[in-house]
């Protein structure tokens, strides 16, 4: 395949959410609000990836979340997110997840024709009070926390099942491979071959990927997507965005939470450069086990997010030319963190956290 058609490829699979539509005024979504659930107050639009989003603050002191979803958004993934919160809400309804209101017809999910002529698809999820993560400062019992509770909610989601959670997503590392026409947008030669060779080296770990245990999974566990109670005050009070749920490997939920984690000035020194995500690991498997075989991919499940980003960041610039500041300005840092793991041999990011033995041992770990 040449790189044009590898390029089609791409966007015939991933690029539907990317195709341009005409967004909803808050005033439409009010409207529909007041009609479909009986909700009114102030509304304001939210920046989002890829939907309308809006707040809307009753007079009651109550809050809505309003979903508009993009018009090329399938049902079947809108039907499985609203289950997966539907399920959480029946077998875990201790955690902090957002909760789907029915329209006054009862039904989860509104499809409705809006003024522009689009077919949309309306959910309304309740309000979660609380500051997103990456407003404040995490300290190391903070980053615990949040893994701690990624292994809760990978327990509570152990049970479910869905076919609308085996979608592929863009996200989801396991697609690199569909995305290596995208190593040719990279202008930067350096970067090329930095990314080349990772997609080398996750090509030839793939087949053990692949023999990861798998379940449905959050799969966005950055700090956008976990709200504190406070902003002097870490106990978490809210998890949200399950836009990329799916059923994946348990190894890969992990190493999402733990990539976020990696600091943005990257020093040579493994115990540095690894401390906070290693923190989050900590707290994850103080409640849920982890295989010998997940906590050696890890190192390579992080290269593997990193060289995901690089990838999509690198794609939309290309896409979205007048935007490209704003998607291009976490990508230095990126690439320094990439090549911090394509310069160590396979064996020794194999060996990072495996060596850690402190917690490692506790668990009694097997292969
Ligand atoms: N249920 C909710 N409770 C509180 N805030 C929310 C909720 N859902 C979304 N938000 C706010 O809207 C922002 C964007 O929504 P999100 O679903 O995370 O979209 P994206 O996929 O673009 O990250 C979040 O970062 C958060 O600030
Ligand atoms: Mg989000």
């Amino acid at each position: 395949m040449n790189t044009h058609d590898g390029l089609s490829a791409i966007f015939e699979q991933y690029g539907n959410i990317s195709r341009p539509f005409t967004h909803m005024p808050p005033e439409e979504a009010l409207a529909i609000a007041r009609e479909h659930y009986g909700a009114d107050g102030d509304i304001r639009h939210l920046p989002t990836e890829k939907d309308d989003t809006f707040h809307i603050r009753c007079a009651s002191g109550r809050g809505f979340i309003m979903k508009v979803e993009h018009p090329c958004e399938p049902r079947e993934d809108v039907a499985f997110q609203t289950a997966l919160l539907d399920d959480l809400k029946e077998n875990a309804p201790d955690l902090p997840v957002p909760r789907v209101i029915r329209t006054q017809h009862d039904a989860p999910v509104l499809v409705h024709t809006d003024r522009a002529g689009q077919e949309r698809q309306i959910r309304l999820l309740s309000y979660l009070q609380g500051v997103p993560l990456d407003h404040i400062p995490t300290s190391a019992d903070g980053r615990r926390r949040i893994g701690a509770q990624l292994a809760r909610l990978r327990h509570a989601l152990a049970g479910f099942s869905h076919p609308g959670g085996d979608r592929a997503i863009i996200w989801d590392v396991r697609r690199l491979p569909d995305l290596r026409a995208l190593l040719s947008l990279i202008e930067d030669p350096l970067h090329r071959a930095c990314a080349q060779a990772a997609m080398t080296r996750f090509m030839d770990l793939l087949p053990d990927i692949g023999k990861l245990r798998t379940q449905i999974l959050h799969n966005d566990f950055n700090r956008s997507n976990i709200l504190a109670r406070a902003h002097d005050d870490e106990t978490l009070a809210g998890i949200i965005d399950f836009g990329d749920a799916l059923r994946t490997a348990i190894a890969i939920d992990v190493s999402t939470a733990m990539v976020n984690q990696l600091p943005q000035d990257v020093t040579p020194d493994a115990a540095a450069f690894l401390s906070a995500p290693r923190d989050v690991l900590h707290g994850y498997v103080e409640h849920a086990d982890l295989q010998l075989a997940e906590i050696g991919m890890l190192g390579h499940l992080l290269m593997a997010r990193l060289l995901t980003r690089a990838l999509i960041t690198t794609w939309r610039a290309g896409m979205f030319s007048e935007n490209r500041a704003y998607i291009m300005r976490h990508s230095q840092a990126t690439w320094k963190q990439l090549a911090w793991f394509v310069e160590r041999d396979a064996d020794t990011i194999s060996d990072l956290f495996v060596s850690d033995t402190s917690f490692s041992n506790r668990m009694g770990c097997k292969a």
